[in-house]
């Protein structure tokens, strides 16, 4: 994948510039460098720790604050260790230095405290940043304020009290008035007052232009795993920044989802919740909250994972990918299922980066995505298995099927669907089916679990999206009756 690592598109002229708490920070560092280095090392805010420096434990997570059309800010929690410093121009940047109120400790602070739910108090910023973006979004549920940490992990207090202190928080948050404004939340001691003049700040921050030569970065979630001291002195693209990557459209029956849109934009996307009603239960299964407002899904697809949750989804979504020449500026279509080559081998030519992907929304499938992990959450799958199928009568008119963990790519299982189109949905089909799929998965035994573990698991998951999608017409005591 070396040969994708250079491209034209840079983005210079100005030092990167951003607002770090109440204070604009600019820096000459190469835009590949690691924004909790900066924080930590440049700056001196040691509030921000040092966990795993891969995305893991949640104890580098900051706030970071994007202005949006309407003058309003958004914020969302990144984990900074893996944050190339290039992709916060612009933006504010909240560590728990920043969220204080005068000296004194906020509301969300304070809940941690009268809940004890700290003990050596390494995790804690992580959660007091977590908590704290959970109230500065709109969201009122309770799930909502537990899914804020599905990221950060303590090692000492123990989950009980810090889930008393979610529940508190909630609690205060229950009441807020519809659409939570800054004002109400600065009232209420929840942020601190400066707040309220970073949008007008934030507008003073030239972009960046395009600069000479990089490395392509999304959210930084897999490349700052793989090689974050090589990428440290280099200079780096943002992806969200070059034009159209970002788009969602409906081009008549075709949904376009921009490649650098992250698993949260979608899932905040009107267009792409309509088409897909089920994706916050599906995603619950990827990462973290966290990890998933940084991950983007052209990057999901570029690492080729053979277990990507994202490239099996949407390989079940008959999806059509779109490839871009950064050179030429013209663009080249193919289905996603020809993308997938070989292990890590992808059909991305020299100069060409991910546009988007589109799907087809006009007919009715019904889609289902399982994943199976050593972990419920925050863990990569064992298996994972995705589905769009849509039925005439009872019988299959169109099936979709891609597996992950049973083969050296994301895996579109071509002959199981083709045995299955036009054939009548029930129990007797579906076991068949499983002996097509059977031959045509080649899993290998690592850490992940034994080869016979896996076949065990496809099967299990197979089925299951039927018995989840139907279960008037299919029965698991039928199917396992073997
Ligand atoms: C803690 C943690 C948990 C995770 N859990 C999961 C999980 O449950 N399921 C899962 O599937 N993944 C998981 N991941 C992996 C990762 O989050 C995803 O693969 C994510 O989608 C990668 O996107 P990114 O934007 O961060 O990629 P980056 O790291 O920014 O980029 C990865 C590669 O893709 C290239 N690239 C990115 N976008 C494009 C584009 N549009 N065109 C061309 N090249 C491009 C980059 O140059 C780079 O080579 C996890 C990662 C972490 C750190
Ligand atoms: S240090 Fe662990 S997530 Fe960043
Ligand atoms: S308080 Fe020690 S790790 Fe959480």
């Amino acid at each position: 994948m070396e040969k994708h690592m250079t491209k034209m598109f840079n983005f210079t002229g100005v030092m990167i510039q951003f607002i770090l708490n109440n204070q604009l920070v600019e820096t000459n560092l190469p835009g590949g460098s690691i924004l909790l280095d900066f924080i930590r090392g440049d700056q001196h805010l040691k509030g921000t720790k040092i966990g795993c420096r891969e995305g893991d434990c949640g104890a580098c997570t900051v706030l970071s604050g994007s202005l949006s059309d309407n003058d309003h800010v958004h914020y969302k929690t990144i984990t900074s260790c893996l944050t190339p410093i290039i992709n916060v121009h612009g933006k504010h940047i909240v560590t728990v230095e920043g969220i204080g109120i005068e000296a004194e400790l906020n509301q969300v602070q304070k809940s941690m405290l009268e809940h004890n739910a700290t003990q050596c108090g390494f995790c804690t910023p992580g959660f007091v940043i977590a908590f704290s973006g959970y109230a500065l979004n709109k969201e009122t549920s309770i799930t909502g304020i537990r899914e804020s940490i599905s990221g950060n992990i303590c090692r000492c207090t123990g989950y009980k009290s810090i889930e008393k202190a979610a529940v508190n928080i909630f609690e205060q948050l229950k009441h807020s008035p519809k659409g939570r404004s800054l004002d109400w939340l600065i009232k209420q001691r929840f942020i601190p007052k400066y707040f309220q003049k970073i949008p007008e700040r934030l507008k003073k921050i030239v972009p960046l232009s395009p600069l000479k030569a990089g490395v392509l970065v999304g959210g930084g979630t897999d490349l700052y795993v793989q090689k974050a001291e090589e990428l440290q002195g280099m200079e780096a693209i943002p992806l969200n920044q070059i034009k159209g990557l970002t788009d969602v459209f409906q081009n008549g029956t075709k949904l376009t989802i921009g490649a650098g849109l992250t698993a949260s934009d979608m899932l905040n996307n009107e267009l792409v919740m309509t088409a897909l009603p089920r994706l916050k239960e599906f995603f619950q299964l990827v990462s973290s909250q966290v990890i998933r407002n940084m991950g983007t899904l052209g990057g999901n697809l570029v690492n080729a994972s053979p277990i990507g949750d994202l490239s099996v989804l949407f390989l079940a979504l008959n999806a059509d990918i779109t490839l871009l020449n950064l050179d030429t500026e013209s663009s080249r279509k193919l289905p996603l299922k020809e993308f997938f080559k070989d292990y890590k081998k992808i059909a991305l030519q020299k100069d060409e980066l991910i546009q988007s992907l589109a799907i087809e929304t006009a007919k009715t499938m019904a889609v289902n995505f399982e994943k199976v992990s050593k972990r419920t959450y925050l863990d990569i799958a064992s298996i994972n298995c995705a589905i769009s199928i849509q039925l005439k009568g009872d019988e299959i008119k169109e099936i979709h099927l891609a597996a992950g963990g049973v083969a050296p790519i994301p895996k579109y299982l071509k002959n199981t669907c083709e045995f299955l189109t036009d054939k009548k949905l029930n129990a007797e089909n579906l076991r068949k089916a499983h002996c097509v799929m059977k031959e045509e998965i080649a899993p290998i035994s690592d850490i992940r679990g034994s080869a016979a573990y896996k076949r065990l698991l496809l099967r299990q998951l197979f089925y299951a999206h039927f018995i989840r999608l139907f279960p008037n017409r299919v029965k698991s005591s039928e199917l396992l009756n073997v």
